[in-house]
C-alpha cells in the first residue's frame, strides 16, 4: 500500500513535470513575455491565479491578451484585483506590450520604475485610483504611441515634465487628484491632438502660462480647478476652438480676460471660487452656454448683467456672493431652459417677480438678499432665507425661508435579505429571490449639465448597456443617487449570483478605459469599492420564497424611494406574469367564444366613434382635460346636453379584445356615489366615458388651482368619501378591485364637493409599451412615486393595504396641503419624525396655515389615522373600511356651527413653496 502510494505520487510528479517542460518548450508565446509575468506574479500578493505550467497567450491567463499570432503579450488588464506590491522593474521587458491597465489596486504603491518608460509602443496606460508616488520622470517623453495616459488618483508629487510635449500622439490626459505642483509646462502646447487636459485637484501654482493654447490645440475638456493657479487667465485661451467645458473654478486667479467670450462652443463655464476682480467680464459672445458659475468672487457691485438673457440655452446659473445690486430682471425666468439659479448671497432688492416663470424651472436660491417681496406662484423649490420678504409675510412663505437641511440616504435591502457584499438580483427569474454579488463603485461625474437626478439614470443606464457586450438588459443595473455628482451602481450578472473573473475584469475596463460612454453627461471617473471577489456562495437560506416583512427601514428620503420604486419598476415584468397566474378575474371571464364581440352590459352604453368624435369636435386639443398613464382625457357634451370625460387609450393597445371586455365588465359593475361613474365605452377604438366631474381634483384644490376652497370640515368630509370609495371596492365589489394608484390627484370633487375617486382598475387597461407588435397582453404595475407601498414595492405582494397605505398619503397631503415628495423629503418620514419627536406640537409647523386654528383632538385624531395608514408593514395598518369609519367620528364630531366655510380667496394663496413635479412611474 505504501510503496502504491510512493509509486504513483513520482508518477504524478513526473507528469506534473513533463506538462509543464514540454508546455513551455512548445509554447508560442515569447519567453521574454513569460518572465515578465512570472516576475510580476512573484512581485504582488495575492498571488495573481495564472497557470504558471501552462502558454498564457495558448490557455486564457486573467487580464492577459495576446497579438494575432499568439506570440507576444499586448495587453495586460488587471484593474480592481487588490493586488498589493509594487511595480517591479522587470514590466519594462515586456516585448511588444500596448495596454497596461492596473488601476484601482490601491495597496500597489511606490514609485514608477524607470524601465516602465521602455515600453515605447504604449497607446493606453491606466495607473488610476493605485498608490503610486514619486515624480514623473524626463523620461515620460519616451511614450511616444501614448494616446491615454490615466494617473489620476495617485501621490504623485512634484511637477509636470516638459518632455510632456513629445506625447505628440496624446489625446487624453488625467493627471488629477495628486499632489502635483508647479508651473504647468509650456509644452503642453505641443500636444496636438489633446482632447482632455483633467489636471485638477492638484497643487500646480503659479500663472497658467500664456502659450499653451492655440487655435491647434482641438480641446474639449479643459478642468484645472481645484488648484492655486494665480494672476490673470491668459487671453490665448480664447483661441481654443473645439472647447466644450472649462473649468477654473477654486483657484486664486484675479483677473479674467474678454477672450474668454470668443470661445463659441463654451457650454459650461465654471469661475467661481476665484479672487476675480474688476466689473463681471462681458461674456455675451458665449451663446451656447447652459452651466455658468461666476460666484464667489470679487467682482465690482453691479446690476445683473443684461447679456444673461441671450443665453437661449441656459440651464444653470450660480452668481453668488457676486456684488449684484438692483432688481432681479424678470426677463431670467423667461429663460425656457433654466433649471436652476443661485444668486444667494448678493444685494439684490424690490419685489421677486416670478410671474414669467419658465416651464423649467426647479430650483431658485435668493437667500441673503434684500427682496421686499414675491410676485406670482412657484411650483419648484425656492429659498428665501434672510430676506426682509420672510419677516413681513413668514406664514405665506415658511418653506421658502426655512433653512434647508441636507439628507443622507441609504441603501434598503431589497426582497431578498442576502448576506453581506450581496444584494436581491433584479435580473433573477420570475417570482424567485436571488441573492447576487454585484459589481459595485461610484460613478463621480466632474461637470455635469444638470444635477444628478432621475432624468440621468435612464441615459446612464442605456449608456451602460450599449458600451458593455456581457450586460443585455437595464434590468442588471441598479443605480442610487447619492449627491449632486455621485452616483451609486451596482452591475448584476445575468439571472446568475456572480460573475466570473474575466467577465468583471472586462466590465471595470470598460468602465476604467471610459468606453462605457454617457453621451452628453461630461466626464467621469469610476472608482469601485474594491477588487471583485464575491466569498464563496450566497447565503441561500432565505432565498426561496419571497421575504415578508423585511424590516428594511425604508427611509423615505426621496434617493431611497427612488432606488426602491425604481427596483419595483424593474421588476414589473416579474410582478406582472406573477399576477396573470393568480388573476382574480379569472373565474369571471364569460363566453370566451365570442372574443370580439361587443360586452352585454346593463347600465353602461355602448358608444359609436363617430357619437365621441361629435361630442369633442373631433377629438379638438381644446377638449384635452388631462393625460393619465392610460392615455388622453377629453371633455365631451352628448347632444341630450350630458359631459362626459373620455378616456382614449394612448397608443395602439397590444391588449386581446376579450381582455378589454373583461375589464369594461367589471368596471361597469361597480357603482358607488363616491366612485366616478363608467357611462360607456367605444370598442371601435378602446375608449372609456365617464361622468364629468366639474371640480377638477383635490391635488389642484390643495395647490390652490382651482376656486375651490377647502377648509377642515370639507377635507373630513372629502377624506371620509373618498374611503368609502375605495372600502366599497375593496369589499363589496365582485370580484374586489384594488385601485394601486391612489393619490391626491385622482380624488375628483363635483359641484357639491363629493369625493369621487377615478381610474380604479385602469392599471389594467394600459397599453404596454414593450410588448410592441408580439401581442403580449399584460397587466401593469403602476404607481406614483410618493405614495407607493414600500412593503409592495420590497415583496411585489399586492394587497388592498397597499392602497391603505396610498390614501394614508392622501391624508397627509390634505392636512399638510404639502407635495408627498418635495425638495427631497417624502411626507410620510417628515411628519412621522416630527410626531414621534413631539407629538402634534412639533407637526404643527408642517400643518397648512390654514388649518392651524383647527381643534387640536381633532389635528391630533386625523394624524393618529393617518401614520397607522402609512405604517411600513401593512398587517399594522387599518382596513379602508376602518379608516373611512374613524374619519367620520372626527368629522361627526364637529359642531355644527364651525362648519361655516371661509372663502376669502387670499387664504388659497398659501400653498406657495416646496411643489415639484410627482413622477408617476410609467413602464419604461
Ligand atoms: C491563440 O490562442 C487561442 C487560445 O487561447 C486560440 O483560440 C487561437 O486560435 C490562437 N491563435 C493562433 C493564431 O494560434
Ligand atoms: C490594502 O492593504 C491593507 C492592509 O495591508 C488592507 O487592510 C486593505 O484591505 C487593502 N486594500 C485593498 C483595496 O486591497
Ligand atoms: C514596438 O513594435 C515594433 C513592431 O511593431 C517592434 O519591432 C518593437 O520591438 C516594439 N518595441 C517595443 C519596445 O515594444
Ligand atoms: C481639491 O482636491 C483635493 C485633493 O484631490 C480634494 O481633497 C478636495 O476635496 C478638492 N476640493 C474641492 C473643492 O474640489
Ligand atoms: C482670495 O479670496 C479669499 C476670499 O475669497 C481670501 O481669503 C484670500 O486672501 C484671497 N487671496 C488673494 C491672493 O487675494
Ligand atoms: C487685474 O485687475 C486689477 C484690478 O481690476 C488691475 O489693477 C490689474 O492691473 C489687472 N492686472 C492685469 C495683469 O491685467
Ligand atoms: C435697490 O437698490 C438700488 C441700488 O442699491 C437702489 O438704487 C434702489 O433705490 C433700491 N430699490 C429699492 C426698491 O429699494
Amino acid at each position: 500500500m505504501a510503496t502504491n502510494r510512493k509509486g504513483l505520487l513520482s508518477y504524478r510528479f513526473c507528469i506534473c513535470f513533463l506538462l509543464q517542460h514540454c508546455s513551455l518548450s512548445f509554447a508560442l508565446t515569447n519567453q521574454q513575455d513569460v518572465i515578465v509575468l512570472k516576475a510580476l506574479k512573484q512581485a504582488w500578493s495575492p498571488t495573481i491565479s495564472w497557470n504558471l505550467g501552462t502558454d498564457p497567450c495558448q490557455t486564457s491567463w486573467l487580464g492577459i491578451f495576446c497579438d494575432d499570432g499568439n506570440t507576444t503579450i499586448a495587453k495586460l488588464i488587471l484593474p480592481a484585483q487588490g493586488i498589493s506590491g509594487t511595480l517591479p522593474h522587470e514590466i519594462g521587458s515586456f516585448v511588444n506590450l500596448q495596454i497596461l491597465d492596473l488601476s484601482y489596486n490601491r495597496n500597489l504603491t511606490g514609485s514608477l520604475p524607470l524601465q516602465l518608460f521602455r515600453l515605447t509602443n504604449l497607446t493606453e496606460l491606466y495607473l488610476q485610483d493605485c498608490g503610486f508616488y514619486g515624480s514623473l520622470p524626463q523620461d515620460l517623453g519616451n511614450f511616444v504611441s501614448l494616446t491615454t495616459l490615466s494617473l489620476n488618483r495617485n501621490f504623485f508629487s512634484g511637477s509636470i515634465p516638459h518632455t510632456i510635449g513629445q506625447l505628440s500622439e496624446l489625446v487624453w490626459l488625467d493627471l488629477s487628484s495628486n499632489e502635483l505642483s508647479g508651473n504647468l509646462p509650456l509644452s503642453l502646447a505641443r500636444l496636438r491632438r489633446a482632447r482632455h487636459f483633467h489636471l485638477q485637484g492638484n497643487s500646480f501654482s503659479g500663472v497658467i502660462p500664456a502659450g499653451i493654447f492655440n487655435s491647434k490645440l482641438p480641446l474639449i475638456h479643459l478642468l484645472l480647478h481645484n488648484n492655486s493657479f494665480e494672476g490673470s487667465i491668459p487671453a490665448d485661451i480664447g483661441s481654443l476652438k473645439e472647447l466644450d467645458i472649462m473649468r477654473l473654478d477654486h483657484n486664486t486667479l484675479t483677473n479674467v480676460s474678454g477672450s474668454l467670450a470668443h470661445i463659441v462652443s463654451l457650454t459650461t463655464l465654471r469661475l467661481d471660487h476665484n479672487n476675480l476682480t474688476g466689473d463681471l467680464p462681458d461674456l455675451s459672445g458665449l451663446i451656447n452656454m447652459q452651466v455658468m458659475d461666476l460666484s464667489n468672487n470679487q467682482f465690482s457691485p453691479g446690476p445683473v448683467p443684461s447679456w444673461l438673457w441671450k443665453f437661449t440655452n441656459l440651464s444653470a446659473l450660480a452668481l453668488e456672493a457676486g456684488n449684484l445690486l438692483g432688481s432681479v430682471p424678470t426677463n431670467l425666468f423667461s429663460l425656457q431652459r433654466l433649471a436652476l439659479m443661485r444668486l444667494g448671497y448678493n444685494s439684490l432688492n424690490g419685489t421677486l417677480d416670478l410671474r414669467m416663470a419658465g416651464p423649467s424651472l426647479a430650483e431658485l436660491d435668493f437667500q441673503q438678499n434684500n427682496l421686499s417681496g414675491i410676485l406670482g406662484s412657484f411650483t419648484g423649490t425656492l429659498n428665501l432665507q434672510g430676506n426682509p420678504v420672510c419677516q413681513t409675510n413668514p406664514n405665506h412663505l415658511d418653506i421658502a425661508c426655512l433653512p434647508v437641511s441636507e439628507s443622507s440616504p441609504s441603501l434598503p435591502s431589497l426582497s431578498c435579505r442576502c448576506q453581506r457584499g450581496f444584494a436581491s438580483n433584479p435580473s433573477a427569474a420570475l417570482g424567485s429571490c436571488l441573492c447576487a454579488y454585484p459589481l459595485s463603485g461610484i460613478l463621480v461625474f466632474t461637470a455635469l449639465k444638470v444635477n444628478l437626478d432621475l432624468r440621468l439614470i435612464p441615459i446612464l443606464k442605456d449608456g451602460f448597456v450599449k458600451s458593455t457586450p456581457l450586460l443585455d438588459t437595464e434590468d442588471q443595473i441598479v443605480i442610487s443617487i447619492l449627491s449632486d455628482v455621485i452616483a451609486n451602481i451596482s452591475i448584476f450578472p445575468q439571472n446568475a449570483e456572480a460573475w466570473d473573473a474575466d467577465q468583471a475584469n472586462s466590465i471595470i475596463a470598460l468602465l476604467s478605459s471610459k468606453a462605457v460612454l454617457f453621451p452628453g453627461v461630461g466626464p467621469y471617473e469610476y472608482l469601485p469599492f474594491g477588487p471583485y471577489s464575491p466569498p464563496g456562495t450566497a447565503d441561500e437560506s432565505l432565498s426561496a420564497s419571497v421575504q415578508v416583512g423585511i424590516g428594511t427601514g425604508i427611509a423615505a428620503f426621496a434617493a431611497v424611494l427612488v432606488i426602491i420604486c425604481g427596483y419595483a419598476v424593474l421588476q414589473k415584468k416579474r410582478a406582472e406574469k406573477a399576477e396573470e397566474i393568480s388573476k382574480p378575474f379569472v373565474s369571471w371571464v364569460s363566453m370566451r367564444e365570442d372574443k370580439g364581440g361587443p360586452p352585454k352590459l346593463k347600465g353602461a352604453r355602448l358608444f359609436a366613434l363617430a357619437e365621441l368624435k361629435r361630442a369633442t369636435h373631433n377629438f379638438n386639443k381644446a377638449h384635452e382635460i388631462g393625460v393619465g398613464g392610460y392615455g388622453k382625457v377629453y371633455k365631451g357634451t352628448l347632444p341630450s346636453g350630458e359631459q362626459i370625460a373620455i378616456k382614449k387609450a394612448q397608443a395602439r393597445s397590444h391588449q386581446g379584445a376579450a381582455e378589454f371586455r373583461n375589464e369594461i365588465e367589471l368596471l361597469s359593475r361597480v357603482h358607488h356615489k363616491n366612485l366616478v361613474c363608467l357611462v360607456g365605452f367605444c370598442f371601435e377604438e378602446r375608449m372609456l366615458v365617464y361622468e364629468y366631474v366639474p371640480n377638477g381634483t383635490l391635488h389642484e384644490a390643495l395647490l390652490g388651482n382651482s376656486s375651490v376652497i377647502l377648509d377642515w370640515q370639507r377635507r373630513l368630509t372629502i377624506a371620509v368619501g373618498s374611503a368609502r370609495g375605495l372600502a366599497y371596492l375593496h369589499n363589496e365589489a365582485n370580484p374586489p378591485v384594488i385601485h394601486r394608484d391612489v393619490k391626491s390627484s385622482n380624488i375628483l370633487l363635483d359641484q357639491n364637493l363629493v369625493a369621487k375617486v377615478a381610474d380604479f382598475g385602469l392599471s389594467r387597461l394600459a397599453p404596454d409599451d414593450e410588448g410592441s407588435g408580439d401581442g403580449h397582453v399584460s397587466t401593469q404595475v403602476k404607481g406614483t412615486l410618493g405614495y407607493l407601498d414600500p412593503e409592495y414595492c420590497t415583496t411585489q405582494r399586492l394587497s388592498d393595504k397597499s392602497d391603505v397605505y396610498s390614501f394614508g398619503v392622501v391624508l397627509l397631503e390634505l392636512i399638510t396641503s404639502r407635495q408627498p415628495i418635495a425638495q427631497g423629503k417624502h411626507i410620510v418620514r417628515e411628519v412621522r419624525s416630527a410626531w414621534q419627536k413631539g407629538g402634534l406640537q412639533a407637526v404643527m409647523p408642517l400643518l397648512d396655515p390654514l388649518l392651524k386654528a383647527s381643534p387640536t383632538s381633532e389635528l391630533r385624531a386625523f394624524l393618529d389615522v393617518a401614520l397607522r395608514c402609512v405604517e411600513e408593514e401593512a398587517v399594522f395598518r387599518p382596513t379602508m373600511k376602518q379608516v373611512g369609519k374613524e374619519i367620520e367620528a372626527i368629522r361627526d364630531a364637529i359642531p355644527h356651527t364651525q362648519a361655516g366655510f371661509s372663502t376669502s380667496k387670499d387664504l388659497a394663496f398659501q400653498y406657495s413653496g416646496g411643489y415639484d413635479i410627482a413622477l408617476t412611474i410609467e413602464p419604461k
